[in-house]
């Protein structure tokens, strides 16, 4: 090592465990990565135990980092979100020579990826924003990496990304997802589609818990069968494993937790998101409400003794297995749901931002390494390969039978939870969503009638209901009332 040819592949700044652990994995796959941290004594403990006797070199500043990277440098910024990731790039970039590339692989919010990346676009630096899922576990023996920016960057960094990233079936669960904040962007609607998973599982033990009267551990090899099933997934499988988790007085541990739910706000962007883009994302929304409703725990004691629901008799459900069956595929509908509805999102996003991006590979980087993961994105990719065009994910076969197949015990788990009073907020949006998306007729021509009576916003015609004096394709205003003008409004807004 006292060559002065500079010998990194990869830099690294940022040693929480994140980037410990991606140092690792990255030395493990047989690259030469430099280490780097603000609090040098950091690198130093690092480099003399996890890292010792492995490719890892330390660096104490970022011109001793940038010194030790082969051209063009890839530096990886593994660090808190939002002005620091600012700071590390503007002392990083006097550093660079033009062509070199920064990755920010944190939790950034696109608009600022975008930013970045135009930025330093202008400096000639490459720049690439990267989703990175999966946790300390995933990000030591295989992230789902979502990278996204200057595509110009890809074929330099595409060795060590899919190297290190998770395998599904031998293939890496990583690929370039598209241009600008693009990677970000799709890491967002990921961890919305997280917080809708956790929902509807959720709900599925709440209706064993309060209707079929199932103890936790029953409830654990409920779970446990769903996940040899078409659930088979990550959070499926860690559910199972936490019902199963007694305290030291042997009762179940999770019915000590104090029920309202923390939020980092990444299902919020992806909510707030949706609204701005027009698009039903409906489950994700309710998801995130949940945890508001969840949040506000003083005022539902109060109203617990207030408002009155229905009584739960003991032997509500009668027949044990068709409940679980039904509330499968309830389970699954929804699930179904929740991810055309994602991907809705995405495809919006490509359009109104410009982007052109990765379906298949975006199905396929969800698939392994990631919070998400499971048997069912295979499919996903699986429907996009076939079309990466898809108009809507309902609209493949697999996904049209799985509905039509699951709906009827869809609607009894939703109808038995209502007439019981067990609320249900993600199957609930699903089966409206699903009912709504199916429905050639929708009830927005009264709507449009009751702007235009009290707003002059005006209505079309259906085609089929054009005739000499309401043509198609022309805004009419009605006098509803008798006595109102003809004008119809432009600014006037009630
Ligand atoms: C240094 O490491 C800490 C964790 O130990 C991390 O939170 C921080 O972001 C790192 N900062 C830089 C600039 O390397
Ligand atoms: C937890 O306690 C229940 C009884 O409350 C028992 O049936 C179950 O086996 C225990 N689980 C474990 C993992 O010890």
């Amino acid at each position: 090592m006292s060559s002065s040819e500079p010998k990194g592949d990869l830099g690294l700044i940022g040693l929480a465990v994140m980037g410990q652990n991606l140092i690792l994995n990255a030395a493990d796959h047989g690259f030469t990565v430099v280490a780097y941290n603000r609090t040098v004594s950091k690198v130093d403990h690092f480099l003399a135990n996890e890292a010792k006797g492995k490719s890892i070199i330390g660096a104490h500043s970022l011109e001793d980092l940038v010194s030790k990277l082969k051209r063009p440098r890839k530096v990886m910024l593994l660090i808190k979100a939002g002005a620091p990731v600012d700071t590390t790039i503007n002392h990083l970039v006097p550093l660079l020579d033009k062509g070199d590339i920064i990755i920010d692989g944190g939790n950034s919010h696109f608009p600022d990826t975008n930013r970045r990346y135009e930025e330093l676009k202008a400096k000639g630096i490459y720049f690439v924003g990267s989703g990175v899922s999966g946790g300390e576990e995933g990000a030591r023996y295989g992230p789902s990496l979502m990278p996204g920016g200057a595509e110009e960057a890809w074929p330099y960094i595409k060795n060590i990304f899919q190297s290190i990233a998770a395998k599904s079936d031998g293939e890496p669960c990583c690929d370039w997802v598209g241009p600008a904040g693009a990677g970000h962007y799709v890491k967002m609607v990921h961890n919305g589609i997280e917080y809708g998973d956790m929902q509807v599982i959720c709900e599925a033990y709440d209706i064993m818990k309060r209707i079929g009267g199932f103890t936790d551990k029953e409830i654990s090899e409920v779970f446990a069968k769903w996940n040899k099933g078409v659930l088979d997934s990550f959070l499926v499988e860690i559910t199972r494993d936490i019902l199963k988790v007694n305290d030291t007085d042997g009762t179940p541990l999770v019915e000590k937790i104090l029920d309202t739910a923390g939020q980092k706000g990444t299902g919020k962007w992806t909510a707030i998101n949706a609204l701005d883009l027009g698009m039903p994302v409906t489950l994700i929304g309710e998801a995130v409400f949940s945890r508001c409703l969840s949040a506000l725990k003083e005022e539902r004691i109060r109203a617990s003794t207030k408002l009155l629901g229905p009584e739960i008799p003991k032997d509500a459900v009668k027949d044990k297995q068709a409940f679980i069956d039904d509330l499968e595929q309830a389970l699954y509908a929804s699930k179904i749901i929740s991810y055309a509805q994602g991907f809705m999102l995405i495809r919006q996003a490509g359009k109104d931002y410009g982007w052109k991006l990765n379906n298949p590979a975006i199905a396929l980087m969800w698939r392994g390494g990631c919070i998400i993961r499971s048997i069912f994105l295979g499919e996903i990719t699986k429907a996009y390969r076939a079309d990466p065009d898809l108009e809507n994910l309902l609209f493949d076969k697999f996904f049209t039978d799985a509905l039509n197949k699951a709906q009827p015990g869809w609607r009894r788990s939703i109808g038995l939870a209502t007439s019981y009073g067990v609320p249900t907020p993600a199957f609930s949006t699903a089966l409206a969503f699903y009912d709504g998306y199916r429905s050639k007729r929708l009830p927005a021509n009264l709507l449009q009638a009751q702007r235009d009576y009290f707003g002059a916003h005006t209505f079309r015609v259906l085609p089929e209901a054009a005739n000499d004096h309401y043509k198609e394709g022309e805004d009419i205003h009605f006098d509803w009332t008798g006595h109102g003008g003809h004008v119809s409004a432009t600014t006037y807004d009630a």
